[in-house]
């Protein structure tokens, strides 16, 4: 997701589209650029980086023109370039475009445009959007234009355009966030308040397929149907701080609650009722093993895809730790799928164990989430997770992303063995930014039983099957965010040793939603409390049996096992975040850590 802003008024845009990007630049930094319409026309400035970059950049250019558009970008389709960078223009040069979204039909549309005559400079989807406006001018008003471009584009955007002789900044908006601030004789455009607080606290928020033209004194607003629409004039109560948090009290927290979007947009364009589309380059007959390498939070998510690939493509699925991997002499080969999952697409030791697998001749496939980050631009093929930003060091939103990408990747790869993947899985995969949505609407006690956990030093997490991943996976989030010694363990193996450290000091954490194990599950939770141990469980609504046993429970939707981890983990993220919260610590930015490990 990544933040555009507009100026037209009475001041020299180019410093207020400047601090605009400033305020913005935590929603995507891979590189920043401003439009300006001055009276000899449009002079465009790009930056690959931050925006500072872009302040060096500008610098010496003549910009004094008091209209004009800026974007910091987060790329999802084209890497971080100078080239890449918004705003994107016409062939002509009239036209610029800043655009927030994904355009689905890009490709199709770039490949009739490129027909016609029309010349591409960029990878990106958004480009596509100044050459349609472009093609439909021929005979039309600027607004004509662009509300016929608007009609034919899928996907989601935020956009603002200007145009060589036009007073005005035309917006729009669908699937991604558009505010308009309303300034004495000047007005402002942003895809969140975080840019606009500074100026004026009177917004009008855009409704999705609305667009608006942008006057200095007024504006008017209109249905992609051209009927005139009426907007409320909002006062914007926050300050700026909680704006960039989208009002949460840390990005953890924001992003805990992004998840069904994220999902979303890391399924959007790929997933159909019986089938998955991927452009990653694999002959899954050929596939004689797969090997996932990863770290942290990633590598407990590529346990989970073991799974999933094993139980749905019967291809056997090693997954190493990348810093083990790669100095253990490892057997790989040209038959071998080497997978790398990495949110940053930075981290040493992954990017050591892609290289690794490479010179032994495995073909390579990333799950990242940075795009043109080190590991996706070395990899042979990949699937970005689309799921924006993740500014807190706690993986949470990468985690289900990260799952629903492996997903995609297993109905992939059945559907080229077997001739079709699982519709049931299909459909239950589609339902699950709702599921998952459906627990935040409803977070329970969680911040309650946070309490008791605060003051606890220790803590076993367990869990069978699909959800032992994601045993450890709850344990990391606690230590890493509350300091809390925890540990993740298969819930049978309790009896092997650790259930020696079961007393009332000790509580366990049961991952108890109905599956093929759940018997087995209660009857581990029936050996602590046969201990005096405690119990958290997370359960199925009206789970009376498991319910009995627990001391507290947290209820999840019922989800078809082997994508239960995608819900399940949402409680176990937000006791961790709670507990982390109420002991005082910066839950951002936890001490020892870093947001991507790029030492070995
Ligand atoms: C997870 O919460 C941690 N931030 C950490 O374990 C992280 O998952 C690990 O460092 C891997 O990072 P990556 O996904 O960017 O490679
Ligand atoms: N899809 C556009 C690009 O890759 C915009 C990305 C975004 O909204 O972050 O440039």
């Amino acid at each position: 997701m990544c933040g555009i802003f507009g100026y037209i008024g009475f001041r020299k845009a180019t410093p207020l589209l400047i601090e605009g990007l400033r305020q913005m630049e935590y929603r995507g930094y891979d590189s920043a650029g401003v439009c300006l319409s001055e009276k000899n026309g449009l002079k465009a400035v790009k930056a690959k980086g931050r925006v500072g970059e872009l302040v060096k950049k500008a610098a010496n250019q003549d910009l004094a023109s008091t209209i004009g558009i800026a974007h910091t970008r987060w790329a999802t389709h084209g890497a971080p370039s100078e080239k890449n960078a918004h705003p994107h223009l016409d062939c002509q040069g009239d036209i610029a475009v800043v655009h927030n979204g994904i355009i689905e039909n890009y490709q199709a549309l770039k490949k009739i445009l490129e027909k016609e005559g029309h010349c591409f400079v960029s990878e990106t989807d958004s480009e596509v959007i100044s050459h349609l406006i472009e093609k439909f001018s021929e005979g039309a008003s600027f607004e004509g234009a662009v509300l016929k471009t608007l009609k034919i584009l899928q996907g989601t955007f935020g956009l603002a355009v200007v145009k060589a002789g036009e007073d005005k900044i035309i917006g729009a908006r669908k699937g991604s966030p558009f505010i308009l601030g309303l300034g004495d004789g000047e007005m402002f455009l942003a895809s969140d308040a975080s840019a606009i607080l500074k100026y004026t606290k009177k917004v009008v928020y855009l409704d999705d397929g609305e667009m608006v033209t942008i006057g200095k004194d007024g504006f008017l607003t209109r249905k992609l149907n051209g009927e005139v629409s009426e907007k409320e004039v909002c006062e914007l109560k926050w300050n700026a701080e909680q704006i960039e948090k989208g009002g949460f009290k840390h990005f953890m927290l924001k992003e805990i609650f992004e998840q069904p979007q994220a999902v979303a947009n890391t399924l959007r364009g790929r997933l159909a009722s019986d089938t998955v589309k991927l452009s990653v380059d694999i002959d899954a007959k050929a596939v004689n093993r797969i090997v996932i390498m990863a770290c942290g939070t990633s590598f407990y998510s590529g346990l989970i895809g073991k799974q999933l690939i094993e139980k749905f493509c019967r291809v056997r699925v090693d997954v190493e730790y990348a810093s083990e991997f790669r100095y253990r002499d490892p057997i790989v080969d040209k038959d071998d799928l080497a997978v790398v999952i990495s949110q940053s697409g930075e981290t040493a030791d992954t990017l050591a164990a892609l290289k690794e697998a490479k010179e032994r001749g495995a073909k390579t496939l990333g799950i990242v989430n940075v795009v043109g980050s080190t590991i996706a631009r070395e990899v042979d093929c990949g699937i970005y997770l689309h799921a924006g930003p993740e500014i807190s060091v706690a993986a949470t939103k990468a985690f289900t992303c990260q799952i629903a990408a492996l997903a995609l990747l297993t109905a992939f790869l059945q559907e080229q063995r077997t001739g079709r993947a699982d519709p049931e899985f299909l459909r239950e995969l589609a339902g699950l930014p709702e599921k998952i949505q459906d627990i935040l609407d409803h977070p329970q006690e969680i911040s309650k039983i946070a309490e008791v956990f605060r003051k606890t030093r220790n803590a076993l997490y367990l869990g069978r099957g699909f959800n032992y991943p994601l045993a450890l996976e709850g344990a990391l989030k606690l230590k890493e965010t509350s300091y809390i010694h925890a540990e993740g363990y298969p819930a049978a193996e309790m009896k092997h040793g650790p259930i020696a450290l079961i007393d009332e000091n000790m509580p366990a954490v049961f991952i108890a939603t109905k599956d093929q194990t759940y018997e087995k599950i209660l009857s581990n939770m029936q050996e602590i409390k046969a201990r005096g141990g405690r119990i958290l469980a997370i359960v199925n609504p009206r789970d009376k049996e498991a319910s009995n046993l627990a001391d507290w429970i947290i209820e999840t939707p019922v989800v078809m096992e082997c994508l239960s981890p995608m819900v399940n983990v949402v409680p176990l993220q937000l006791l961790a975040y709670y507990v982390a919260d109420a002991k005082g610590i910066d839950v951002d930015k936890p001490r020892n850590l870093a947001k991507s490990v790029t030492v070995e």
